[in-house]
């Protein structure tokens, strides 16, 4: 079946309605030309603070802060028309208590004008998931993998081999659809617990590393179009090699510019004619 799109922005109401239905596709953006680039095709834009790593070349992403995520919160929202714009809540700015979450929220919620925040953790951040969405903001929950928690979790790993870890996640899965979350990103979990996930929560899973059993995909932009390359996951698929392209690009005009071949009189305005090109 075909997804009808109409030429208005997609809201959180509409991504927890397809749930069971069209797999609901979503990537990051950062900038306003990307989201310009790629709102045509896509249901949900997330401001990912992988922007920390992508585009700031930070180890990970316990760095980035609210102001960065305002800033390219409001770039992207400036770039999409129809997608839904969902911008995550770095570190530190959600964790302390639910009336912290809630300050920050609303912060990026005014300032950025965006569908909705993203923040990490099951069990443990159903309280503010609950706090957040009571008072109107609404939340993109995210379990499994949590990029935020590389220091107490052990580093980047798929989970849920273990029976005990597996248990944990689907609690926490529970735990945040119960709190109120619109949808959940689950992160680098097997896909049989990925597919009991899905199976058993009533709100859409929305995976990255997490096989194709769940409710829609999301992958870094940069990821899926070759731009960043410090490391390649396993579960990301390439479809273009723009790195590649832009260091050519540079190449050529570097060999140009230093030939003298650019730029040439179709790139000049009122260039001096030569005693030859007088001729
Ligand atoms: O920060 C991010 O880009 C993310 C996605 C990869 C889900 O959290």
């Amino acid at each position: 079946m075909s997804v009808h799109r109409e030429n208005r922005k997609i809201t959180v109401t509409d991504i927890r309605a397809r749930k069971g239905g069209d797999p609901l596709v979503c990537l990051t953006a950062y900038t306003s030309l990307t989201a310009q680039l790629l709102d045509e095709n896509i249901d949900l834009l997330l401001v990912g603070d992988s922007l920390g790593m992508v585009l700031y070349g930070l180890e990970d992403t316990l760095g980035v802060t609210l102001d960065m995520m305002i800033a390219h919160g409001k770039a992207v929202m400036r770039g999409a028309n129809k997608a839904c714009v969902i911008v995550d809540m770095p570190f530190g700015s959600y964790q302390e208590s639910p009336a912290v979450a809630f300050r920050n929220a609303a912060r990026v919620m005014k300032e950025v004008g965006c569908a909705g925040v993203k923040l990490e953790g099951g069990r443990e951040m159903a309280s503010t998931i609950d706090f957040l969405t009571k008072r109107g903001i609404p939340v993109l929950a995210h379990v499994g993998l949590l990029p935020q928690s590389v220091n107490t979790a052990g580093g980047f790993r798929s989970h849920g081999k273990e029976d005990d870890e597996a248990s944990g996640i689907l609690a926490d899965a529970v735990a945040v659809a119960e709190a109120g979350a619109f949808a959940s990103v689950v992160e680098g979990t097997i896909e049989p617990l990925a597919r009991t996930i899905t199976e058993t929560i009533a709100i859409p899973t929305i995976g990255i590393g997490a096989s194709p059993a769940c409710d829609g995909q999301i992958l870094v932009t940069e990821d899926l179009v070759g731009l960043f390359s410090d490391f390649t996951p396993k579960f990301v698929k390439r479809y273009a090699d723009l790195g590649q392209q832009i260091a050519d690009a540079a190449k050529s005009y570097s060999e140009d510019v230093r030939s003298g071949r650019f730029p040439g009189p179709e790139h000049c305005f009122g260039m001096r004619r030569t005693d030859e090109d007088a001729e």
